[in-house]
């Protein structure tokens, strides 16, 4: 079995942050959301991965990756283009995976159940079809319960469990199930995804793909998800799913904390990082070489490497590497991009002075 994990897409509604990085790249716990597809293909016996990347941020992801070796991984990088849908990357990665099964992943999807059971059940039921079903198995999806359905994939599933109907993005959806951004294929779905046309949004969709599979009487199964999921293409899930990945990690101490600072609970502080005179609550997480002083840095936040934090307070907040905030009272429920400097100074004259990319979004208080 392969694997196939889409990492091209232009990451709009992570807005201003995707205009410079991948929305693949950006880190929960300090890591990025891509490398936890591909150790969990690694862990389910999966190590020939296919990353589709896009000419605009392709090589932050390569550089980020490298060959796959620090993961137990061979890579094989395929360039799509443009974004023409998720079924034309399976379209254009048809020499990669030549006949073989393959797990399809969608590089910003985030899971907290491992591949492992829903790699074998397919693989099971492959080999041995169930008692009374005449089709051949091709495809195997997995399914979740939303309150949204309108934003996702979603699947009409009749009284037997067998899934009859896919739609993406109904207006009027036909249960609440949508389409989490994991797939297993066996090669027919080459046929599918030649044999569809573009949906109306001009891409080939995967869903119209697996309804061809369906249409042409194939057999395509499906699992319920077990624990949480998120689509982490926007600032709340994104902060939702950090906390949730921070819930289960354990102390790790590598930096220095001076006498006057407190480092309570389960906090990781990456080599090379200074607490000086400040507080960290965990759960939380400070990346290499990062200097907080003066400061608090409250429970379920991430801090990547090279920022410095001096004199603020933070909760409940994602920073990525090289940001400086300094003299900030209180900050929360932020997600805050690289190389960003966020301060306030008493010297000047009442007023906020701002200086944010497009599509930047700010709350002040009211
Ligand atoms: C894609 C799929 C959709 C699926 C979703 C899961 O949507 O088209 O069927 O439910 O991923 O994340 P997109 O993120 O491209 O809008």
């Amino acid at each position: 079995m392969k694997g196939l994990i889409l990492s091209g897409g232009a990451g709009t509604r992570l807005r201003p942050i995707t205009h410079t990085s991948a929305k693949q790249l950006v880190p929960i716990a300090n890591k990025p959301i891509l490398i936890y597809g591909i150790e969990a293909m690694v862990e389910a016996g999966i190590s020939e991965i296919g990353i589709i990347i896009s000419p605009e941020t392709g090589g932050d992801i390569q550089s980020a990756v490298g060959d796959g070796t620090a993961f137990g991984a061979a890579i094989t990088w395929i360039r799509q283009e443009e974004p023409l849908g998720l079924a034309h990357c399976v379209l254009i990665a048809r020499e990669f995976l030549a006949d073989d099964d393959f797990v399809m992943y969608l590089g910003d999807n985030m899971l907290e159940q491992n591949l492992v059971g829903f790699v074998n059940e397919f693989e099971t039921r492959r080999s041995a079809p169930e008692l009374g079903s005449e089709n051949q198995l091709v495809a195997q999806i997995l399914l979740t319960k939303v309150d949204d359905p309108s934003s996702f994939g979603v699947a009409e599933v009749d009284e037997q469990g067998a899934v009859i109907a896919l739609v993406e993005k109904p207006e009027v959806p036909p249960s609440d199930l949508a389409l989490v951004g994991v797939y297993l294929f066996d090669k027919t779905i080459h046929d599918a995804v030649a044999a569809i046309e573009p949906s109306p949004r001009g891409e080939l969709e995967i869903t119209d793909a697996i309804q061809w599979l369906i249409d042409e009487g194939l057999e395509v199964s499906h699992d319920i998800l077990a624990g949480w999921w998120l689509d982490t293409g926007k600032k709340d899930p994104l902060l939702e799913c950090n906390r949730l990945v921070l819930d289960t990690i354990e102390r790790q101490v590598d930096g220095e904390v001076d006498d006057a600072s407190e480092v309570e609970g389960r906090v990781q502080i990456g080599a090379g990082a200074k607490i000086i005179n400040s507080t960290v609550r965990g759960p939380a997480v400070i990346g290499e070489n990062t200097v907080i002083e003066n400061s608090h840095v409250g429970a379920y936040s991430s801090v990547a490497g090279d920022c410095t934090i001096t004199n603020s307070e933070l909760d409940h907040s994602v920073i990525l590497a090289n940001s400086m905030i300094t003299n900030v009272p209180r900050l929360v429920d932020s997600l805050i991009g690289s190389h960003v400097v966020v301060g306030s100074s008493s010297r000047v004259r009442a007023g906020i002075r701002l200086m944010l990319g497009d599509h930047s979004q700010i709350e002040l208080e009211g």
